[in-house]
């Protein structure tokens, strides 16, 4: 059995989640339930960033401690993700004691090969980012990320060497062609790295900031946050094995937002370079939902609160809609109009109908049998058509979830149904009902098996997207998991997809 284990990237805590973090959990989720459909041992890890300059001004601002904060707002993250029907293989606090221990240990192993030095450093410093700028960086003389002002600090630090590993790093990615995806996100990588790195400083003076891991070698200092949250990837899953025994890590695919692309793609491959560590096999960056023109995060300026769609249309509906829309990789836009169309055209229209009228006619003309199909059925060129693109649509599946490419397997996945329906338009089984001839007797039943086949396998392929909704249809369909015999009983007929009434 092969394996497979996702990251997501560990979230701050200083906020309540927000549709940026739901979408990056549902894609690891639904990229994980497709690798097991697959027959792969499949696992994903998600958690929560505690430490930090962000997380200790939360906790400031309501009066409470940095660990009575995090304890609090660690569980709205955890309490949301049952909720999105995410099913994570494990949750992990970065104040957990044995993760604290894991950054310690390697950072003073990193001290003693060497790898970290001590010197005053002056420069640019921008407290949103909780990062150091050069002056040829800022823009406007402000934070270049953020916009935010910078202020100017003088301090004593540590660093790490990351400037040593810059060519190796090089190397690596061109050798690797496809570690970094997509590959405009590997070009962007590559052009950053044509300039000479910099040493990373990886620590914060403790009279600064106190909410961090205290330095092993010097407890005067906290660690950087980044330092610390991006070994999360290894020490959450150092104790874990897969079902044959082999280690988690190297993990398969971290995927991040591509705000987060040069502390994945830069800092932390090169902190695994000197630590001698294996590097993940591939970094797969997504872009943004947006909403007029901007970044979203709780709500918008329109109103539209994405997570409020989970509660009013229900959540697989809603993770359907972020999977087929956002083309892995660029950004999208998350509207109410764009969200009724897709889900009555797709949903509704397409799939719904496809199948209610399956169960419909099945039900009325072989008494909620799925029918045997006769022998000349095999050899209808219709019917070998219209089951190529279900063929197509698992081969797709199967050879696309590896880069992730998730919009284009589900319009391969409705594809097959939006050819179904075309064949119900062109073979009318609700006239072939009302023939007494054989030959379209055989052609009934041959339509109705070929229909409610074609149905099973869209619903497989579309259980990692909407993992009840395909259940119920399933069961619908005579709950069977290989290709239908006839003789199956149909379960319950319900409307899976109701239209979405109102516009806005
Ligand atoms: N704590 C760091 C990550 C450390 S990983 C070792 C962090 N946390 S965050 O809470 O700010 O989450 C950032 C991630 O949230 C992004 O990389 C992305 O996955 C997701 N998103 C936040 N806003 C987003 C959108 N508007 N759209 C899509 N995803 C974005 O950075």
């Amino acid at each position: 059995m092969p394996n497979f284990y996702a990251t997501t990237p560990i979230y701050y805590v200083n906020d309540k989640p927000h549709i940026g973090h739901a979408y990056t959990t549902v894609l690891a989720d639904v990229l994980t339930r497709y690798h097991k459909l697959f027959g792969y041992d499949a696992f994903f890890m998600t958690g929560v960033d505690e430490h930090g300059q962000k997380v200790q001004k939360a906790a400031a601002a309501r009066g409470i401690s940095p660990q009575e904060h995090v304890d609090e707002y660690s569980e709205h993250f955890r309490n949301l993700w049952p909720k999105l029907n995410i099913d994570y293989g494990y949750f992990i606090r970065t104040t957990d004691d044995y993760h604290k221990k894991f950054v310690r240990d390697s950072l003073q192993f990193l001290f003693d090969k060497g790898e970290i030095y001590s010197k005053e450093y002056e420069g640019w410093y921008s407290v949103g980012e909780e990062r150091f700028f050069e002056e040829s960086e800022l823009v406007d003389g402000k934070d270049p990320i953020s916009g935010r002002p910078v202020e100017w600090l003088s301090e004593k630090n540590y660093f790490f060497k990351m400037s040593s590993y810059q060519q190796k790093l090089i190397d690596h990615i061109n050798a690797n062609p496809n570690w970094i995806l997509p590959d405009f996100r590997k070009n962007e990588v590559l052009g950053f790295l044509k300039k000479p790195l910099n040493d990373l400083c990886i620590s914060r003076p403790k009279s600064r900031l106190s909410w961090g891991i205290p330095l092993p070698f010097d407890e005067d200092f906290v660690t950087y946050v980044w330092v610390d949250a991006l070994e999360n990837y290894i020490s959450g899953v150092q104790d874990k094995k897969h079902k044959d025994g082999t280690p988690l890590w190297p993990a398969d695919f971290h995927i991040i937002g591509k705000d987060i692309l040069t502390t994945h793609c830069i800092y932390w491959p090169t902190i695994i370079m000197a630590m001698g560590w294996e590097l993940p096999k591939h970094i797969l960056a997504h872009g943004w939902w947006m909403i007029d023109g901007s970044k979203m995060s709780k709500t918008s300026g329109t109103g539209v609160n994405p997570m409020d769609y989970v509660e009013t249309y229900g959540v697989d509906v809603f993770r359907y809609f972020l999977i087929r829309e956002m083309v892995v990789g660029l950004d999208s836009t998350f509207g109410h109009d764009s969200f009724v169309r897709r889900i009555n055209s797709d949903l509704a229209n397409d799939l719904g109908n496809g199948l209610n009228r399956i169960h419909k006619l099945i039900l009325t003309n072989f008494g909620g049998k799925i029918p045997v199909p006769p022998a000349s059925a095999q050899s209808g060129e219709q019917e070998k058509e219209l089951l190529g693109y279900s063929e197509k649509a698992t081969q797709f599946a199967k050879e696309n979830m590896g880069e992730a490419k998730l919009s284009l397997v589900v319009e391969e996945i409705l594809n097959s149904v939006r050819a179904l329906n075309r064949y119900l338009e062109m073979t009318a089984p609700w006239k072939l009902a009302k023939s007494t001839e054989q030959k379209d007797k055989d052609k009934l039943a041959t339509v109705l098996y070929t229909g409610a086949e074609v149905l099973r396998v869209a619903l497989a392929l579309l259980s990692p997207v909407m993992p009840q909704k395909a259940e119920k249809g399933r069961l619908m369909l005579g709950a069977s998991d290989s290709v239908l015999k006839g003789g199956e009983t149909l379960g319950e007929g319900e409307a899976l997809f109701p239209r979405i009434m109102e516009e806005k």
